[in-house]
């Protein structure tokens, strides 16, 4: 697992932005193939959001063949409602960029049958050939979409209780009212994010320091839902500073020393030997 320090959250944003956009770009220039990008909700992505409308508006990326799934949405709140996570991805994205409303996909937290929706999910996105890259955030209390500590390291898309914790803090969007805050989601599974070819977390702030330190320096737990990427084959976080201050020295120096050499391999055109 990668672990990318940027100095800020505006420098995190535009990283993270480009990093999407340019594997977007590689994908589309080598498949006919949708790309499909795996979204969150929440404060910590909206920079990001906001960096790839910017290049999608200049030209440099385009979403037409993107397809997307939202990772979570709360379960019996109005889709209009403004705090719904459909809502949101209109707000912060969709209504910004280029992409095909019908590729759009976000779990329908008033659907008749959720259990049913959740399959149904499930199979869209084995239907597309599965997630190319997962981008995520985290709850303070380590979450990686709404699985809670205590989820299943396999989990899927299903119905998931939400904990005092996470209601506590999303209640800020909620006239800082718990009662207000949903007591249930329906959320893709660890297991559907660990399905994904590459996932992308962003962790910004030092609300986020523990879990930051929980699921990095920590074993891999189902109380840190987070510490699952320690077992992706192409994982990274990507954090700001203040995100850092639970880290050990240590481990903070080392990330930050092994990223500076962290550099595609290249040829030498005329020799054909990598340049180091
Ligand atoms: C909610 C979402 C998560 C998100 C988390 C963090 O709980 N279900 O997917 O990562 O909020 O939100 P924020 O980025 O606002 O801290």
């Amino acid at each position: 697992m990668r672990l990318l320090i940027q100095n800020n959250y505006d420098l995190l944003s535009k990283w993270v932005a480009n990093y999407i956009a340019d594997k977007i770009n590689a994908h589309q220039k080598k498949h006919s193939r949708p790309f499909v990008l795996g979204l969150p909700t929440g404060s910590s992505p909206i920079g990001t959001y906001k960096e790839l409308a910017a290049l999608n508006k200049s030209g440099k990326l385009s979403f037409k063949n993107v397809i997307t799934f939202n990772m979570d949405e709360y379960v019996a709140l109005e889709e209009t409602h403004p705090e719904s996570y459909h809502s949101f991805m209109f707000k912060h994205f969709f209504d910004h960029i280029d992409i095909p409303k019908e590729n759009i996909n976000i779990l329908d937290g008033n659907a008749e049958d959720l259990s049913l929706e959740c399959e149904k999910y499930e199979a869209k996105i084995k239907e597309v050939g599965g997630i190319d890259l997962f981008l995520g955030g985290i709850g303070t209390d380590g979450h990686i979409a709404f699985n809670e500590p205590g989820s299943s390291l396999s989990s899927r898309t299903r119905v998931k209780t939400l904990n005092t914790e996470t209601r506590m803090v999303n209640s800020r969007f909620f006239e800082n009212d718990i009662n207000k805050v949903p007591k249930l989601a329906l959320t893709v599974g660890v297991g559907t994010v660990m399905d994904a070819k590459e996932v992308v977390v962003i962790v910004s702030g030092h609300q986020k320091a523990r879990a930051l330190h929980k699921a990095v320096e920590g074993g891999v737990s189902h109380m840190w839902t987070l510490s699952a990427l320690q077992l992706h084959n192409k994982s990274m976080i990507v954090c700001d500073e203040e995100a850092t201050i639970d880290l050990k020295v240590g481990t903070y120096k080392y990330f930050k020393d092994i990223e500076k050499h962290n550099i595609e391999p290249t040829k030498d055109k005329e020799t054909d030997q990598y340049l180091y």
